[in-house]
């Protein structure tokens, strides 16, 4: 199998000037999940976009064997599923169904299959019931599981999730870490929940000022307290 992700080198300046990636390197195996974790403005939302390329910096990125940047974004998208911080970055469409129908449609893929595919997503984060329904006007926790059912549907391998609890009442967040358990994909995901870290992920990045500081095992990390503060990390 190839590797799901190869980032080497990975340096990144915003269009303002400021530095973001310093430097970056990343390696994750098929079927992985891996945690980013690290203090707000470490780079992990950075890191995040250039693995679908809607940001490209310098040093090279190869998602499933594949490098970003020869003409190849759409497949290199319909193998990624990025998942925004904020699902109204995400969702668009006047229903559930359009949105989680969206990229499948874009995919060229005949009709048919585009509503198995949807069906099967909205099945997958438990929204079946929901296909009609104003994205807008969901909660939060409902939003966060059609955003990840619009890269369900692309049938995406890797699973790049910005944040997916942020911002979730306690039992939305236990329906997320419940709904990420069961996915067989490849996952990176960025949080500041080591609860969710513990219990979802065994490997565990540390950023901190655009540099990877410490990559490793979540159990050795989760015990190491000097580690955890060097970087703005607590365990509740
Ligand atoms: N659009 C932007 N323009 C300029 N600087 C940005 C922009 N977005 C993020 N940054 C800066 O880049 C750094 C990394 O940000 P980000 O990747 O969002 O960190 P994290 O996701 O770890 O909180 C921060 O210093 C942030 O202020
Ligand atoms: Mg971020």
């Amino acid at each position: 199998m190839p590797i799901a992700v190869e980032v080497q080198d990975l340096h990144f300046k915003y269009p303002d000037g400021h530095g973001a990636l310093f430097g970056v390197s990343l390696r994750i195996e098929t079927g992985e999940r891996v945690a980013l974790v690290g203090p707000n403005g470490a780079g992990k939302s950075t890191l995040m976009l250039h693995l679908n390329g809607i940001l490209q910096g310098e040093g090279a990125v190869r998602v499933a064997g594949r490098a970003l940047g020869n003409g190849n974004l759409g497949q290199v998208r319909a193998t990624v599923g990025l998942v925004f911080q904020d699902p109204d970055d995400q969702l668009f469409s006047p229903t559930v169904y359009e949105d989680v129908a969206f990229g499948p449609l874009h995919m060229g893929l005949a009709l048919d299959e585009v509503r198995q595919r949807s069906q099967a997503a909205l099945k997958a984060v438990g929204m079946e019931a929901y296909g009609p329904r104003v994205s807008h006007h969901l909660s939060v926790g409902e939003k966060k599981r059609i955003a990840i059912a619009t890269v369900l549907s692309m049938d995406a391998q890797i699973l790049v999730l910005d944040e997916p609890t942020a911002g979730l009442d306690p039992r939305a967040r236990r329906g997320i870490i419940n709904l990420l358990r069961g996915l067989p994909q490849t996952i990176l995901a960025s949080t500041h929940d080591l609860i969710l870290v513990r219990e979802l992920f065994p490997r565990m990045v540390i950023m901190d000022q655009g540099r990877v500081v410490a990559d490793g095992p979540t159990t050795r990390f989760l015990a190491d307290q000097a580690l955890l503060e060097a970087h703005g990390l607590e365990l509740p």
